[in-house]
């Protein structure tokens, strides 16, 4: 179902006692300053989601994130966390494909494919990241770029599946660079991004996934991005780790 959703990237920042004192800052801004229908998600690490999970659980408007999952469902892969783990934590979505993921960790897009699957196996939502380097832009083959993104890791998926996930556009060169696409930028990826979604899907299923824009996406840029009919919130990083920062945008709608 498509619906305005401002998730927080926090990466690999903050303390545990630093996560909880976040989480406890917005979800009490959340209570006293977000009138409207939308979804915020805390992105947080993995050993900060039991305890964000609790402390949110009095905001209905505040969901949880993880910011990966294991490729597999379960075994001898030290180090990993599993979908069905995330889920008996009390986690609702998961970020799969977040560009440092794909260029620091080389994962790919069948790799990707798997966790969407296992996600939406678990009932998890996937909150599915895409975009382009800068020198793909430069070449203008940015719209074939994220379109063959999303054709590889999603493209086997059902129409029923297809609108249970979240995508985000978040164009590499824009993030952690303070360098953001322009409203316009946004507007043209995301209305390609939703054409090729009703080619394979049906104008319908398209219309019915939300996508989020993420990079360099702040309290000042927010409400010109959030305005354009195919935006429908944003992937935060930089910006979600100051609640103030956080729920400025949240009310950018
Ligand atoms: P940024 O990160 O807002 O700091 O640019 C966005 C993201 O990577 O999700």
């Amino acid at each position: 179902m498509r619906k305005h959703i401002v998730a927080g990237n926090w990466k690999m920042n903050k303390t545990l006692a630093e996560g909880k004192a976040l989480a406890s800052e917005v979800v009490n801004m959340v209570h006293a300053e977000v009138p409207g229908d939308v979804v915020v998600i805390l992105g947080a690490p993995f050993i900060h989601l039991p305890a964000v999970v609790q402390l949110t659980a009095s905001a209905s408007k505040v969901l949880v994130a993880a910011q990966n999952c294991s490729e597999h469902a379960a075994g001898a892969y030290t180090g990993e966390v599993s979908v069905a783990m995330l889920k008996s934590a009390g986690v609702q979505y998961v970020i799969i494909g977040h560009s440092e993921r794909r260029q620091y960790f080389y994962e790919n897009s069948e790799q990707l494919a798997k966790k969407v699957d296992l996600a939406l196996a678990e009932g998890l939502t996937p909150i599915f990241c895409c975009g382009e380097p800068l020198e793909v832009r430069e070449e203008k083959a940015h719209f074939d770029y994220v379109c063959r993104q999303l054709t590889e890791s999603l493209f086997h998926l059902t129409r029923e599946q297809i609108t249970r996930l979240v995508i985000a556009y978040e164009p590499i060169w824009a993030i952690g660079t303070g360098k953001t696409a322009s409203a316009a930028q946004a507007q043209e990826m995301h209305a390609k991004i939703r054409g090729h979604l009703a080619s394979q899907y049906g104008a319908e299923a398209a219309n019915n996934i939300s996508l989020l824009y993420g990079g360099s996406c702040k309290p000042d840029n927010a409400k010109e991005l959030f305005a354009n009919p195919d935006v429908d919130g944003g992937l935060i990083g930089g910006a979600s780790l100051k609640a103030r920062d956080f729920i400025d945008i949240v009310n950018s709608f």
